[in-house]
Protein backbone atom coordinates (compact mmCIF):
# COMPACT_ATOMS: atom_id res chain seq x y z
CA UNK A 1 0.00 0.00 0.00
CA UNK A 2 1.43 3.54 -0.78
CA UNK A 3 -0.58 5.37 2.17
CA UNK A 4 2.52 7.01 3.16
CA UNK A 5 3.67 7.78 0.31
CA UNK A 6 3.65 11.62 -0.01
CA UNK A 7 1.98 11.37 -4.06
CA UNK A 8 -0.42 9.21 -4.84
CA UNK A 9 -0.18 6.58 -7.68
CA UNK A 10 -2.70 7.06 -10.21
CA UNK A 11 -4.53 4.25 -11.72
CA UNK A 12 -6.66 4.38 -14.94
CA UNK A 13 -9.32 1.67 -14.78
CA UNK A 14 -10.86 0.86 -17.93
CA UNK A 15 -13.96 -1.61 -17.64
CA UNK A 16 -17.61 -1.78 -19.48
CA UNK A 17 -19.03 -2.82 -16.44
CA UNK A 18 -20.43 0.22 -14.24
CA UNK A 19 -20.12 -2.21 -11.50
CA UNK A 20 -16.96 -3.39 -11.90
CA UNK A 21 -15.15 -0.07 -12.15
CA UNK A 22 -16.73 1.14 -9.54
CA UNK A 23 -15.92 -1.52 -7.30
CA UNK A 24 -12.31 -1.08 -8.38
CA UNK A 25 -12.11 2.34 -7.86
CA UNK A 26 -13.52 1.98 -4.51
CA UNK A 27 -10.94 -0.62 -3.49
CA UNK A 28 -8.19 0.98 -4.81
CA UNK A 29 -9.11 3.98 -3.18
CA UNK A 30 -9.36 2.23 0.70
CA UNK A 31 -5.59 1.01 -0.30
CA UNK A 32 -4.23 4.72 -0.56
CA UNK A 33 -4.38 4.93 -4.62
CA UNK A 34 -6.03 8.17 -6.70
CA UNK A 35 -8.38 5.72 -9.53
CA UNK A 36 -10.09 7.26 -12.76
CA UNK A 37 -12.48 5.02 -14.15
CA UNK A 38 -14.05 4.51 -18.22
CA UNK A 39 -16.21 2.48 -19.63
CA UNK A 40 -15.14 2.59 -23.40
CA UNK A 41 -11.55 2.55 -25.21
CA UNK A 42 -12.61 5.93 -27.10
CA UNK A 43 -12.70 7.81 -23.29
CA UNK A 44 -9.89 5.59 -22.45
CA UNK A 45 -7.97 7.02 -25.20
CA UNK A 46 -8.95 10.55 -24.68
CA UNK A 47 -8.60 10.35 -21.10
CA UNK A 48 -5.21 9.42 -21.58
CA UNK A 49 -4.58 12.36 -23.91
CA UNK A 50 -5.64 14.73 -21.88
CA UNK A 51 -4.30 14.02 -18.62
CA UNK A 52 -1.67 11.62 -19.54
CA UNK A 53 -0.38 11.70 -16.02
CA UNK A 54 -0.90 8.10 -15.28
CA UNK A 55 1.12 5.53 -13.10
CA UNK A 56 -0.35 2.63 -14.36
CA UNK A 57 -3.83 0.89 -16.44
CA UNK A 58 -6.14 -1.66 -15.40
CA UNK A 59 -7.78 -2.79 -18.38
CA UNK A 60 -10.21 -5.04 -19.26
CA UNK A 61 -9.49 -6.71 -22.26
CA UNK A 62 -13.27 -7.18 -23.43
CA UNK A 63 -14.44 -3.80 -24.08
CA UNK A 64 -17.72 -2.59 -26.52
CA UNK A 65 -15.75 -0.44 -29.17
CA UNK A 66 -11.92 -0.86 -28.73
CA UNK A 67 -10.38 -3.95 -27.38
CA UNK A 68 -7.90 -3.76 -24.48
CA UNK A 69 -5.48 -5.25 -26.49
CA UNK A 70 -5.86 -2.25 -29.42
CA UNK A 71 -5.49 -0.36 -26.31
CA UNK A 72 -2.13 -1.90 -25.14
CA UNK A 73 -0.78 -1.28 -28.48
CA UNK A 74 -1.43 2.76 -28.86
CA UNK A 75 0.04 2.76 -25.22
CA UNK A 76 3.49 0.77 -25.65
CA UNK A 77 3.86 3.23 -28.38
CA UNK A 78 2.82 6.66 -26.61
CA UNK A 79 3.37 5.84 -23.02
CA UNK A 80 6.41 3.75 -23.00
CA UNK A 81 6.51 3.83 -19.50
CA UNK A 82 3.14 3.42 -18.11
CA UNK A 83 2.39 -0.23 -16.64
CA UNK A 84 -1.02 -1.88 -18.04
CA UNK A 85 -2.36 -4.58 -16.21
CA UNK A 86 -5.12 -7.02 -18.02
CA UNK A 87 -8.00 -8.26 -17.03
CA UNK A 88 -9.19 -11.68 -18.65
CA UNK A 89 -12.38 -13.10 -18.13
CA UNK A 90 -13.55 -16.41 -19.81
CA UNK A 91 -10.47 -18.07 -19.23
CA UNK A 92 -9.12 -17.03 -22.43
CA UNK A 93 -5.76 -18.19 -22.65
CA UNK A 94 -5.36 -16.91 -25.93
CA UNK A 95 -5.81 -13.35 -24.94
CA UNK A 96 -4.06 -13.51 -22.17
CA UNK A 97 -0.81 -14.66 -24.19
CA UNK A 98 -1.33 -11.72 -26.24
CA UNK A 99 -1.87 -9.29 -24.17
CA UNK A 100 1.40 -10.36 -22.40
CA UNK A 101 3.36 -10.58 -26.10
CA UNK A 102 1.84 -7.26 -26.18
CA UNK A 103 4.02 -5.34 -23.66
CA UNK A 104 1.00 -6.10 -20.54
CA UNK A 105 3.13 -6.15 -17.01
CA UNK A 106 0.21 -8.50 -15.55
CA UNK A 107 -3.27 -9.79 -15.65
CA UNK A 108 -5.75 -10.34 -13.94
CA UNK A 109 -8.19 -13.79 -14.51
CA UNK A 110 -11.64 -12.47 -13.06
CA UNK A 111 -13.13 -13.30 -10.63
CA UNK A 112 -9.93 -12.02 -8.68
CA UNK A 113 -9.65 -11.47 -4.88
CA UNK A 114 -9.09 -8.22 -3.47
CA UNK A 115 -5.65 -9.18 -2.29
CA UNK A 116 -4.62 -10.34 -5.90
CA UNK A 117 -5.86 -7.26 -7.21
CA UNK A 118 -3.67 -4.94 -4.58
CA UNK A 119 -0.24 -7.49 -5.31
CA UNK A 120 -0.50 -7.05 -8.72
CA UNK A 121 -0.93 -3.27 -8.58
CA UNK A 122 2.49 -3.19 -6.42
CA UNK A 123 4.22 -5.17 -8.08
CA UNK A 124 3.29 -2.79 -11.57
CA UNK A 125 4.14 0.04 -9.99
CA UNK A 126 7.29 -0.71 -8.32
CA UNK A 127 8.42 -2.51 -11.95
CA UNK A 128 7.55 0.59 -13.69
CA UNK A 129 9.66 2.85 -11.21
CA UNK A 130 12.44 0.62 -12.34
CA UNK A 131 11.56 0.86 -15.62
CA UNK A 132 11.36 5.34 -15.11
CA UNK A 133 15.10 4.75 -13.50
CA UNK A 134 17.71 5.04 -16.35
CA UNK A 135 21.25 4.28 -15.84
CA UNK A 136 23.57 6.96 -15.34
CA UNK A 137 27.44 6.23 -15.02
CA UNK A 138 29.98 8.72 -15.63
CA UNK A 139 27.17 11.24 -16.60
CA UNK A 140 26.73 9.18 -19.32
CA UNK A 141 22.67 7.93 -19.36
CA UNK A 142 21.67 5.29 -21.14
CA UNK A 143 19.10 2.27 -21.40
CA UNK A 144 19.22 0.31 -24.42
CA UNK A 145 21.56 -3.14 -24.62
CA UNK A 146 23.96 -1.71 -26.51
CA UNK A 147 25.05 0.89 -24.37
CA UNK A 148 24.88 -1.45 -21.13
CA UNK A 149 27.50 -3.65 -23.59
CA UNK A 150 29.74 -0.31 -24.38
CA UNK A 151 29.49 0.65 -20.66
CA UNK A 152 30.81 -3.37 -19.57
CA UNK A 153 33.48 -2.40 -21.95
CA UNK A 154 34.95 1.00 -20.81
CA UNK A 155 34.59 -0.41 -17.28
CA UNK A 156 36.68 -3.54 -18.48
CA UNK A 157 39.13 -1.86 -20.39
CA UNK A 158 39.40 1.63 -18.49
CA UNK A 159 41.90 -0.92 -16.59
CA UNK A 160 44.17 -1.93 -18.98
CA UNK A 161 47.29 -0.13 -20.98
CA UNK A 162 45.91 -0.79 -24.49
CA UNK A 163 45.06 2.18 -27.31
CA UNK A 164 41.73 2.43 -27.68
CA UNK A 165 39.66 3.02 -30.84
CA UNK A 166 36.36 4.66 -30.04
CA UNK A 167 34.07 4.60 -33.94
CA UNK A 168 30.72 6.16 -34.46
CA UNK A 169 28.70 9.03 -36.00
CA UNK A 170 28.93 12.85 -35.18
CA UNK A 171 27.62 13.85 -31.84
CA UNK A 172 27.28 9.85 -30.71
CA UNK A 173 29.11 10.43 -26.83
CA UNK A 174 32.54 9.23 -28.31
CA UNK A 175 34.62 11.93 -25.86
CA UNK A 176 32.16 11.39 -23.19
CA UNK A 177 32.93 7.46 -23.54
CA UNK A 178 36.87 8.14 -23.67
CA UNK A 179 36.13 10.68 -20.47
CA UNK A 180 35.17 7.92 -18.83
CA UNK A 181 37.47 5.18 -19.50
CA UNK A 182 40.33 7.57 -18.28
CA UNK A 183 37.89 8.09 -15.24
CA UNK A 184 38.02 4.15 -15.17
CA UNK A 185 41.87 3.57 -15.11
CA UNK A 186 44.86 3.95 -13.10
CA UNK A 187 45.80 6.91 -14.53
CA UNK A 188 42.44 8.80 -13.18
CA UNK A 189 44.28 11.24 -11.03
CA UNK A 190 46.22 12.06 -14.02
CA UNK A 191 45.72 14.67 -17.19
CA UNK A 192 42.92 13.82 -19.68
CA UNK A 193 44.21 15.83 -22.30
CA UNK A 194 41.89 16.21 -25.51
CA UNK A 195 43.44 17.06 -29.21
CA UNK A 196 40.74 17.83 -32.02
CA UNK A 197 43.39 17.02 -34.56
CA UNK A 198 40.58 18.13 -37.15
CA UNK A 199 40.01 21.27 -35.94
CA UNK A 200 43.97 22.33 -35.87
CA UNK A 201 45.84 23.48 -38.64
CA UNK A 202 47.96 21.21 -40.57
CA UNK A 203 51.12 23.21 -39.98
CA UNK A 204 50.32 23.61 -36.28
CA UNK A 205 49.05 20.21 -35.39
CA UNK A 206 52.74 19.04 -34.90
CA UNK A 207 53.78 21.53 -32.36
CA UNK A 208 50.16 21.94 -30.36
CA UNK A 209 51.34 17.41 -30.25
CA UNK A 210 54.99 17.40 -29.85
CA UNK A 211 55.51 20.98 -28.74
CA UNK A 212 58.80 23.11 -30.11
CA UNK A 213 62.04 24.90 -29.85
CA UNK A 214 62.68 28.13 -29.80
CA UNK A 215 63.48 29.29 -33.53
CA UNK A 216 61.66 26.35 -34.39
CA UNK A 217 59.68 28.06 -36.89
CA UNK A 218 58.69 31.55 -37.42
CA UNK A 219 56.91 33.29 -34.68
CA UNK A 220 57.99 30.18 -32.27
CA UNK A 221 59.89 32.60 -29.71
CA UNK A 222 59.64 30.63 -26.62
CA UNK A 223 60.02 26.73 -26.40
CA UNK A 224 56.95 25.56 -26.00
CA UNK A 225 55.64 21.61 -24.76
CA UNK A 226 53.30 19.76 -26.45
CA UNK A 227 50.07 17.61 -25.83
CA UNK A 228 52.17 14.14 -25.26
CA UNK A 229 54.41 16.26 -22.56
CA UNK A 230 51.60 17.50 -21.00
CA UNK A 231 49.60 14.02 -20.60
CA UNK A 232 52.47 12.28 -19.75
CA UNK A 233 51.34 10.08 -17.24
CA UNK A 234 47.73 10.87 -18.19
CA UNK A 235 45.66 9.52 -20.92
CA UNK A 236 45.34 11.94 -24.68
CA UNK A 237 42.24 11.78 -26.48
CA UNK A 238 42.97 12.74 -30.18
CA UNK A 239 39.20 13.25 -31.57
CA UNK A 240 39.40 13.18 -35.67
CA UNK A 241 42.49 10.92 -36.62
CA UNK A 242 40.76 10.11 -39.90
CA UNK A 243 41.49 13.56 -40.47
CA UNK A 244 45.35 13.74 -39.98
CA UNK A 245 48.24 14.06 -42.81
CA UNK A 246 50.16 11.40 -43.74
CA UNK A 247 53.72 12.75 -42.36
CA UNK A 248 51.48 13.31 -38.93
CA UNK A 249 50.96 9.47 -39.00
CA UNK A 250 53.90 8.20 -39.08
CA UNK A 251 55.17 10.60 -36.31
CA UNK A 252 52.46 9.19 -34.31
CA UNK A 253 53.17 5.94 -35.11
CA UNK A 254 56.54 6.09 -33.35
CA UNK A 255 54.83 7.45 -30.67
CA UNK A 256 52.77 4.22 -30.19
CA UNK A 257 55.63 2.10 -30.96
CA UNK A 258 57.95 3.48 -29.20
CA UNK A 259 56.67 5.67 -26.62
CA UNK A 260 58.78 8.67 -27.90
CA UNK A 261 58.66 11.64 -29.96
CA UNK A 262 60.99 14.96 -30.68
CA UNK A 263 59.56 17.89 -30.39
CA UNK A 264 59.83 20.74 -33.71
CA UNK A 265 62.98 21.70 -34.34
CA UNK A 266 64.92 19.44 -32.20
CA UNK A 267 66.65 16.03 -32.54
CA UNK A 268 66.13 15.47 -29.04
CA UNK A 269 64.35 12.06 -28.05
CA UNK A 270 61.66 13.19 -25.36
CA UNK A 271 59.79 9.95 -23.38
CA UNK A 272 56.30 9.55 -22.90
CA UNK A 273 54.04 7.52 -21.06
CA UNK A 274 50.50 8.48 -22.53
CA UNK A 275 47.39 6.42 -22.82
CA UNK A 276 46.16 7.23 -26.37
CA UNK A 277 42.03 7.05 -26.86
CA UNK A 278 41.75 8.15 -30.56
CA UNK A 279 38.32 9.07 -32.37
CA UNK A 280 36.93 8.66 -35.87
CA UNK A 281 33.96 9.03 -37.55
CA UNK A 282 35.19 8.08 -40.71
CA UNK A 283 35.69 4.93 -42.26
CA UNK A 284 39.26 4.02 -41.22
CA UNK A 285 39.09 0.68 -43.57
CA UNK A 286 37.93 2.63 -46.49
CA UNK A 287 40.73 5.42 -46.19
CA UNK A 288 43.37 2.64 -45.85
CA UNK A 289 41.72 1.12 -49.09
CA UNK A 290 42.38 4.81 -50.79
CA UNK A 291 45.62 5.25 -49.25
CA UNK A 292 45.29 8.36 -47.19
CA UNK A 293 45.73 6.21 -43.78
CA UNK A 294 48.38 3.97 -42.93
CA UNK A 295 47.14 0.35 -42.09
CA UNK A 296 50.18 -0.24 -39.61
CA UNK A 297 48.60 3.09 -38.10
CA UNK A 298 45.10 1.38 -37.82
CA UNK A 299 46.57 -1.85 -36.64
CA UNK A 300 47.96 0.40 -33.76
CA UNK A 301 45.19 2.16 -32.76
CA UNK A 302 42.53 -0.15 -33.30
CA UNK A 303 43.61 -2.93 -30.66
CA UNK A 304 40.58 -2.39 -29.01
CA UNK A 305 37.03 -0.67 -31.16
CA UNK A 306 34.11 0.66 -29.22
CA UNK A 307 31.88 1.07 -31.71
CA UNK A 308 28.86 4.06 -31.19
CA UNK A 309 26.01 3.03 -32.67
CA UNK A 310 23.55 6.06 -33.98
CA UNK A 311 20.77 6.64 -31.70
CA UNK A 312 18.01 6.07 -33.73
CA UNK A 313 19.50 2.45 -33.66
CA UNK A 314 19.21 2.79 -29.79
CA UNK A 315 15.80 4.56 -29.52
CA UNK A 316 15.71 2.61 -25.79
CA UNK A 317 17.91 5.77 -25.18
CA UNK A 318 15.83 8.49 -26.44
CA UNK A 319 13.21 9.16 -23.53
CA UNK A 320 15.83 8.33 -20.44
CA UNK A 321 18.55 11.17 -22.48
CA UNK A 322 15.74 13.57 -23.07
CA UNK A 323 14.56 13.17 -19.36
CA UNK A 324 17.86 13.92 -18.02
CA UNK A 325 18.51 16.29 -20.49
CA UNK A 326 15.22 18.20 -18.94
CA UNK A 327 16.72 17.68 -14.96
CA UNK A 328 19.80 18.82 -15.75
CA UNK A 329 18.80 22.25 -17.11
CA UNK A 330 15.62 22.23 -14.46
CA UNK A 331 19.05 21.86 -11.92
CA UNK A 332 20.09 25.27 -13.69
CA UNK A 333 19.23 28.17 -14.77
CA UNK A 334 15.24 26.56 -14.98
CA UNK A 335 13.70 26.52 -11.75
CA UNK A 336 11.05 23.57 -12.83
CA UNK A 337 11.64 20.10 -14.10
CA UNK A 338 9.46 19.98 -17.26
CA UNK A 339 7.68 16.26 -18.82
CA UNK A 340 6.98 15.79 -21.81
CA UNK A 341 3.75 15.40 -23.48
CA UNK A 342 2.45 12.30 -25.06
CA UNK A 343 2.27 13.75 -28.53
CA UNK A 344 6.22 14.98 -27.49
CA UNK A 345 7.47 11.45 -26.80
CA UNK A 346 5.66 9.69 -30.25
CA UNK A 347 7.51 12.77 -32.22
CA UNK A 348 11.06 12.16 -30.35
CA UNK A 349 10.80 8.35 -30.50
CA UNK A 350 9.82 8.33 -34.32
CA UNK A 351 12.68 11.13 -35.30
CA UNK A 352 16.03 9.82 -37.13
CA UNK A 353 18.64 12.23 -35.32
CA UNK A 354 21.25 12.89 -37.86
CA UNK A 355 22.78 14.33 -35.05
CA UNK A 356 22.37 12.01 -32.93
CA UNK A 357 22.94 13.24 -28.78
CA UNK A 358 23.72 16.69 -29.69
CA UNK A 359 20.77 17.20 -31.45
CA UNK A 360 18.79 15.78 -28.94
CA UNK A 361 20.52 17.81 -25.89
CA UNK A 362 20.09 20.80 -28.01
CA UNK A 363 16.61 19.88 -28.87
CA UNK A 364 15.66 19.71 -25.25
CA UNK A 365 17.53 22.95 -24.01
CA UNK A 366 15.73 24.74 -26.72
CA UNK A 367 12.22 23.41 -25.45
CA UNK A 368 12.60 24.31 -22.08
CA UNK A 369 13.51 27.91 -23.37
CA UNK A 370 10.16 27.56 -25.33
CA UNK A 371 8.02 26.06 -22.84
CA UNK A 372 5.32 28.01 -21.02
CA UNK A 373 3.77 25.52 -19.17
CA UNK A 374 4.93 22.97 -16.84
CA UNK A 375 4.90 20.55 -20.24
CA UNK A 376 6.49 20.03 -23.45
CA UNK A 377 4.46 20.10 -26.26
CA UNK A 378 5.06 19.50 -30.18
CA UNK A 379 5.43 23.28 -30.69
CA UNK A 380 8.33 23.28 -28.34
CA UNK A 381 10.02 21.20 -30.83
CA UNK A 382 11.62 22.31 -34.48
CA UNK A 383 9.55 21.90 -37.53
CA UNK A 384 12.13 18.95 -38.58
CA UNK A 385 11.16 16.73 -35.79
CA UNK A 386 7.46 16.96 -35.49
CA UNK A 387 7.77 16.63 -39.48
CA UNK A 388 9.60 13.68 -39.57
CA UNK A 389 10.00 11.72 -42.73
CA UNK A 390 8.06 8.71 -41.53
CA UNK A 391 4.70 10.92 -41.80
CA UNK A 392 5.21 11.59 -45.26
CA UNK A 393 2.22 9.78 -47.36
CA UNK A 394 3.16 6.27 -48.41
CA UNK A 395 2.61 6.52 -52.26
CA UNK A 396 5.76 7.63 -53.95
CA UNK A 397 4.84 8.65 -57.52
CA UNK A 398 6.75 6.21 -60.09
CA UNK A 399 7.10 6.70 -64.07
CA UNK A 400 4.26 4.33 -64.69
CA UNK A 401 1.62 5.11 -62.20
CA UNK A 402 0.72 8.37 -60.88
CA UNK A 403 -2.58 9.11 -59.42
CA UNK A 404 -1.71 13.00 -59.21
CA UNK A 405 -5.43 13.80 -57.52
CA UNK A 406 -5.07 10.98 -55.09
CA UNK A 407 -1.35 12.14 -54.08
CA UNK A 408 -2.22 15.69 -53.34
CA UNK A 409 -4.70 15.14 -51.42
CA UNK A 410 -2.94 12.63 -48.94
CA UNK A 411 -0.38 15.20 -49.36
CA UNK A 412 -2.54 17.75 -48.09
CA UNK A 413 -4.63 15.76 -45.37
CA UNK A 414 -1.27 14.81 -44.06
CA UNK A 415 -0.23 18.65 -43.16
CA UNK A 416 -3.89 19.40 -41.72
CA UNK A 417 -3.70 16.51 -39.69
CA UNK A 418 0.25 17.48 -38.27
CA UNK A 419 -1.00 20.94 -38.07
CA UNK A 420 -3.71 20.69 -35.90
CA UNK A 421 -1.57 18.14 -33.53
CA UNK A 422 1.09 20.99 -33.07
CA UNK A 423 -1.08 23.80 -32.46
CA UNK A 424 -3.23 21.00 -29.84
CA UNK A 425 -6.59 21.06 -31.84
CA UNK A 426 -6.72 24.49 -31.96
CA UNK A 427 -8.39 25.49 -35.25
CA UNK A 428 -7.30 29.20 -35.94
CA UNK A 429 -3.67 28.50 -34.86
CA UNK A 430 -3.82 25.66 -37.56
CA UNK A 431 -5.40 27.35 -39.93
CA UNK A 432 -2.31 30.61 -38.96
CA UNK A 433 0.23 27.70 -39.54
CA UNK A 434 -0.98 26.14 -42.93
CA UNK A 435 -1.87 30.12 -44.70
CA UNK A 436 -5.25 29.22 -44.52
CA UNK A 437 -8.53 30.73 -43.67
CA UNK A 438 -10.37 29.33 -40.55
CA UNK A 439 -13.50 28.87 -42.72
CA UNK A 440 -11.12 27.06 -45.52
CA UNK A 441 -9.63 24.67 -43.26
CA UNK A 442 -12.81 23.41 -41.43
CA UNK A 443 -14.19 22.94 -45.26
CA UNK A 444 -11.18 20.86 -45.82
CA UNK A 445 -11.21 19.10 -42.25
CA UNK A 446 -14.94 17.87 -43.32
CA UNK A 447 -13.61 16.93 -46.85
CA UNK A 448 -11.10 14.36 -45.51
CA UNK A 449 -12.75 13.50 -42.86
CA UNK A 450 -10.35 14.61 -40.17
CA UNK A 451 -12.12 13.75 -36.43
CA UNK A 452 -12.63 17.65 -34.54
CA UNK A 453 -11.23 16.18 -31.85
CA UNK A 454 -7.23 15.37 -33.68
CA UNK A 455 -4.76 17.29 -31.45
CA UNK A 456 -5.61 17.63 -27.26
CA UNK A 457 -7.96 19.92 -27.00
CA UNK A 458 -11.96 19.31 -28.43
CA UNK A 459 -11.75 23.54 -29.80
CA UNK A 460 -10.66 26.68 -28.71
N1 LIG B 1 24.92 8.84 -23.29
C1 LIG B 1 25.00 10.14 -23.06
N2 LIG B 1 24.54 10.66 -21.89
C2 LIG B 1 24.58 11.98 -21.67
N3 LIG B 1 25.07 12.88 -22.52
C3 LIG B 1 25.55 12.45 -23.69
C4 LIG B 1 25.54 11.06 -24.02
N4 LIG B 1 26.08 10.91 -25.25
C5 LIG B 1 26.42 12.15 -25.67
N5 LIG B 1 26.11 13.07 -24.74
C6 LIG B 1 26.28 14.54 -24.88
O1 LIG B 1 26.15 14.85 -26.25
C7 LIG B 1 27.14 15.79 -26.67
C8 LIG B 1 28.00 15.18 -27.75
O2 LIG B 1 28.84 14.18 -27.16
P1 LIG B 1 30.39 14.03 -27.57
O3 LIG B 1 31.04 15.36 -27.75
O4 LIG B 1 31.02 13.07 -26.65
O5 LIG B 1 30.15 13.36 -29.02
P2 LIG B 1 31.21 12.99 -30.15
O6 LIG B 1 30.83 11.65 -30.64
O7 LIG B 1 32.59 13.19 -29.62
O8 LIG B 1 30.85 14.06 -31.26
P3 LIG B 1 31.82 14.62 -32.47
O9 LIG B 1 32.06 13.47 -33.40
O10 LIG B 1 30.95 15.65 -33.11
O11 LIG B 1 33.05 15.15 -31.83
C9 LIG B 1 27.90 16.18 -25.42
O12 LIG B 1 27.35 17.35 -24.87
C10 LIG B 1 27.69 15.01 -24.48
O13 LIG B 1 27.76 15.41 -23.15
MG1 LIG C 1 33.98 14.69 -30.22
Amino acid sequence: MNMNNTKKSRILVIDDEVSITSSLKRTLELSGYQCDTVNCGKDALRTLREKSTYDLIITDIRLPDISGIEILDIVTVKYPFLPVIVITGYASIESTKEAIRKGALDYLPKPFTTGALISAVNNALKSSKKRNQYKNLYEIVYQSNCMEEIMDMVTRVGRAESTILVTGESGTGKELIARAIHRNSRRSTQQFISVNSGAIPEGLLESELFGHIKGAFTGAVTTSHGRFHVADGGSLFLDEVGNMSLAMQVKLLRVLQDGEFSPVGSSDVVKTDVRLIAATNMNLEQAISTKTFREDLYYRLNVIEIHIPPLRQRTDDILPLSEFFLSRLAGSEHSRKLTLSSNAVSALLSYHWPGNVRELENTMERASVLCDSEQVELHDLPDRITYSKEDFPEQTPTAEHINLDSLLNSIEKHYIINALKKSNGNKTSTAKILGLKRTTLLARMKHYNIQRDTGKNQDE
